[in-house]
């Protein structure tokens, strides 16, 4: 007790630092804090402002916008519709192993003009085995192979329509008569195939006849209905898919290295930690540029240049500022948002490191505000949580349709998450201390049509900035800050809305 007191009392008295640091407290601002001051801008027409941009160093969307890990905002089907969009999914990971590495490859296989590993069955399967692919994987044909992957034929719904014994062998009900191309047929040459023959699949064989790959029509039609898709060199859509710091973190990580997710993302409440320092090391030690890496949550310049140079290709900001977060009321930690973003941005933006800035945004023009503030892309939960492509279906709520969103680190996240990631999380503390909450939101319909609404904001916002693209948007933008009359100002206000 001596001892404490001892110590206590030399600490007070030596340490002056103390004070001189604490007594000058910066000012951190947030979007609502601020505004973008118009600036002289030459264009004219909002389409000229170009919305592309980079995720993390190789990673390049359409459109700076990504969806949340969050088990309410992202899985496969939020994933194809922001890659299709141009933007990108994360893929929560409060879910085994398996069925993380099953939604990306979901994603992964969603279109691609080439198929590299189309499904197959062999010579000696059965109809039932026919049965369970068709209805498991959701395709409308399977190529037919000899036991040496040798292409013998293809089935399809149709020559399986009227059939009823389910051992009937498969190759007693295929089509033999098939047209192939060889595995490097240009795209021209293997679209032409398949129109002049009217048909709706063409596989790719090696010169002995093997099975090397698939072209479909379908594919080819999506390429054209979703002209930004963020995709990779192959031609599929890309993903991303979150870790954690503990548990099976690295078992997940070579499962998503080996289902060829196109970036990694670490992610954990206090990024600026030695578990996560710990983590990045570790996996840039086993696979170095192998792995696209974003890390985070950071919300300081010291916090993003240590992840930065730990070789991390992204860092995600935002500590507090997430609409269901209650950090900054639990552990009264927490930078308001558009300070953290500016903090951040002025250290990466020298190491050419994109900023991911991770929360509290309601609108579009916090998009701008984001931006402006050196973010490369924004993460999304609330706004994305009610579309009908976030996991769940909507229920009425007093007459509105609505949808759950809730904090990952809220009391039903924390304890439903055991069981579905197989004990695989285990957090800091043993006792569920919640920081976020539950909570719903209404159902907004279509992700696509929310997406158009933020983009045509954040263009309406680089057009007062007179900015043309994103990277001009960093050099233009100036804030001034506004009083809460200001703030009101800024809203509809003396009239009743309808
Ligand atoms: P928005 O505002 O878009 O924010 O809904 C989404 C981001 O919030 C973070 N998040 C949390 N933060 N406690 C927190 O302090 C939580 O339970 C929680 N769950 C999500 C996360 O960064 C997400 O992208």
């Amino acid at each position: 007790m001596q001892k404490n007191k001892d110590e206590f009392i030399e600490s007070s008295s030596v340490n002056s630092s103390f004070d001189s640091i604490n007594r000058q407290i910066p000012l951190a601002l947030t979007f609502d804090d601020v505004l973008i001051v118009p600036n002289h801008s030459s264009i004219s027409s909002r389409k000229n402002c170009n919305t592309s941009t980079y995720v993390s160093k190789n990673i390049a969307t359409a459109i700076p916008i990504i969806s949340s890990n969050m088990d309410t905002v992202t899985e496969k089907q939020m994933a194809i519709t922001m890659a299709r969009e141009g933007g990108l999914g994360i893929i929560h990971r409060f879910m085994s192993v398996s069925e993380q590495v099953r939604q990306v490859n979901s994603v992964k296989r969603s279109e691609s003009i080439l198929i590299e590993n189309p499904y197959t069955l062999t010579f000696s399967s059965r109809l039932k085995d026919a049965w369970d692919l068709f209805r498991e994987k959701s395709v409308s044909g399977i190529l037919i192979t000899k036991e040496n992957h040798e292409l013998v034929g293809i089935l399809t719904q149709r020559d399986i329509l009227f059939e009823e014994n389910p051992d009937t062998p498969v190759k007693d009900l295929m089509t033999t008569d098939l047209i192939t191309a060889p595995l490097n047929i240009d795209l021209k040459d293997a679209k032409e195939i398949l129109k002049s023959n009217r048909i709706e699949k063409l596989p790719l064989i090696t010169k002995d006849g093997k099975l090397a790959g698939l072209i479909t029509t379908k594919d080819l039609t999506k390429s054209k209905m979703w002209p930004n898709a963020t995709k990779d060199n192959k031609g599929r859509l890309r993903v991303g898919a979150a870790i954690g710091v503990k548990g099976d973190y690295l078992e997940r990580t070579k499962a998503l290295f080996e289902a060829e997710c196109d970036v990694i993302v670490v992610d954990v409440a206090h990024g600026h930690s030695d578990l996560v320092i710990d983590t990045i090391n570790t996996i840039k030690h086993e696979y170095g540029d192998d792995i696209e890496l974003i890390a985070g949550n950071v919300a300081t310049a010291k916090g993003t240049e240590e992840l930065i140079s730990r070789g991390v290709d992204g860092v995600k900001v935002g500590v507090g500022p997430g609409s269901i977060c209650i950090t900054r009321i639990v552990a009264g930690a927490g930078v308001p948002q558009l300070s953290a973003i500016m903090d951040s941005a002025s250290i990466a933006r020298d190491e050419g490191i994109p900023i991911i800035a991770d929360g509290g945004i309601k609108t579009s023009g916090d998009i701008a505000k984001a931006i402006g503030a050196g973010a490369s892309t924004v993460m999304l939960g609330n706004l994305l949580a009610g579309t009908t492509e976030s996991p769940g279906v909507p229920v009425l709520r007093n007459g509105r349709r609505v949808k759950v969103i809730r904090g990952m680190a809220s009391l039903g996240a924390s304890l439903g998450r055991d069981e579905r990631t197989h004990g695989s999380f285990d957090d800091d503390f043993s006792e569920i201390i919640p920081e976020g909450v539950e909570a719903i939101v209404p159902f907004r319909g279509a992700t696509k049509e929310i997406l158009q609404q933020l983009i045509g904001g954040l263009r309406s916002g680089m057009s007062y900035v007179g900015a043309t693209s994103i990277p001009s948007m960093w050099e233009l933008t100036r804030f001034t800050r506004i009083t809460p009359a200001g703030r009101q100002e800024s809203t509809s206000h003396d009239v009743e809305t309808i």
